[in-house]
């Protein structure tokens, strides 16, 4: 089973047992509350996320995030957790500028 740690949600841990699920879906399951302005359809970048460990256990790519990194608004340590589904352990972190007022982060 895959596990998606997210460092500054105090280390949660997140499971994802769906083949294909995306790391948004897979955050949602373990109802964590998580931006995502356009819905999840890749058309905003509410809902990236910075990449500490384990890029290479993300699928490639979306056209979406490639359209985003051209325009400057992906960073090469960054992806769209929407498009992105975890094939393998990772680590993220919630970026400053996309953090919800009603959740508590921790560093
Ligand atoms: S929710 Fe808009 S790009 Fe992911």
């Amino acid at each position: 089973m895959v596990k998606i740690t997210i460092e500054n949600l105090a280390q949660k841990e997140v499971f994802v047992s769906t083949p294909e699920c995306s790391v948004l879906k897979a955050v949602q399951e373990h109802f964590i509350d998580w931006m995502h302005a356009c819905g999840g359809k890749g058309r905003c970048t509410t809902c990236k996320f910075i990449v500490l460990l384990g890029a290479e256990q993300l699928s490639p790519p979306t056209k979406s995030e490639e359209d985003y990194r051209k325009l400057g608004e992906l960073q090469d340590d960054e992806r769209l957790a929407c498009q992105t589904i975890a094939l393998g352990d990772c680590k993220i972190r919630v970026p400053d500028e996309y953090k919800l007022p009603h959740v508590v982060y921790s560093n």
